[in-house]
């Protein structure tokens, strides 16, 4: 344990007071501050003691395997689901400003006959925040277009969505959520379905996403290993209880362990972090497939 964590009575860890931001200053109104939270369903209580504070640009990873309450978080962020406790506060306000949030549902399934374009999807994020609709004017395409072309889905706009490879749709979405320009952008296991090459090229389009526009992102996954090199903060959420800080405190064999409640090995090869779950990998669904660079490698993303 370094000085900045803590550990609770539900076995969470977390950075100092000021839980999470690297990039939010002491006094300075984080862009999201979850307080506290606890989430029931039922008598059950899906998530315990949640604490984070995200800054402008910051990429968390929230990290677990399915039921352990990825989703109820988001829901909880964009205000669809009231916390049972605490608090959470987008720039200081109980609702965000409408725009604020882009969001990335899990598992859309888009099939094959579909009868709409990619840029048709693209274009239903900006209708969200007009009021009425039939005012799809040229700075309206424009704006589609170069949501598009900033993800790389340029050359597929006219195409039907429902006919894109899984890395193409995902990047279609992308572009849907960050259309209106939003502060926040929560993405629900978007890497699900995708090969590994599609991964790293699509976690390569968040970072950049994110440093580029200081969007701020966080993404729900339950193998962090992809992750490791671009994540700043760490949810990982286990059976009600969680992990929470930067990810060099939270990726550790002790912290992951205690979370778990059975061994769990981080190995550092060469400035490579893995993170290896043995028998017990339904957390880490495919985790053993690959190492991961570390931070400082990936050059040759560059070119
Ligand atoms: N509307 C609901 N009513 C009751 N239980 C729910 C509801 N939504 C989710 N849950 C339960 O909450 C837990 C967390 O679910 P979820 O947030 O979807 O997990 P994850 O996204 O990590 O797979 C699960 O045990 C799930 O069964
Ligand atoms: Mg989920």
């Amino acid at each position: 344990m370094t000085r900045r964590q803590s550990l609770n009575r539900g076995g969470r860890v977390d950075s100092a007071n000021e839980a999470g931001s690297a990039a939010t200053a002491p006094g300075v109104r984080p862009l999201l501050d979850i307080r506290d939270v606890e989430v029931r369903m039922g008598r059950r209580a899906i998530l315990n003691d949640i604490n984070l504070s995200v800054g402008d640009g910051d990429f968390i990873g929230l990290i677990g395997a399915n039921g352990a309450g990825k989703t109820t978080l988001m829901r909880a962020i964009l205000g669809d689901i009231t916390p049972s406790r605490g608090d959470i506060r987008i720039l200081g306000q109980h609702r965000a400003r409408m725009g604020m949030i882009g969001y990335v549902p899990q598992k859309i399934e888009l099939e094959a006959d579909l009868p709409i374009r990619a840029k048709d999807l693209v274009a239903l994020g900006l209708d969200g925040q007009r009021v009425g609709f039939g005012m799809r004017g040229a700075s309206f395409w424009k704006q589609v277009d170069h949501a598009m072309r900033g993800v790389g889905a340029g050359d597929f706009a006219d195409r039907p969505v429902g006919r894109l490879s899984g890395g193409q749709q995902q990047r279609v979405l992308i572009a849907a959520a960050i259309v209106a320009n939003p502060r926040l952008l929560l993405l629900d296991e978007p890497l699900a379905n995708l090969d590994p090459a599609n991964t790293d090229d699509i976690i390569a389009l968040l970072d950049s996403i994110r440093r580029e526009r200081g969007i701020s992102i966080i993404l729900s996954a339950h193998d962090i290993n992809p992750l490791l090199g671009v994540l700043d903060h760490v949810v990982y959420l286990a059976e009600g209880r969680s992990a929470i800080g930067a990810t060099d405190e939270v990726i550790r064999s002790d912290t992951l362990s205690r979370l778990y409640r059975h061994h769990i090995e981080v190995l550092h090869v060469d400035g490579r972090v893995m993170v290896m779950t043995g028998q017990n990998s339904h957390a880490h669904a495919g985790d053993e497939r690959r190492t991961v660079p570390g931070r400082g490698e990936g050059a040759d993303d560059a070119g």
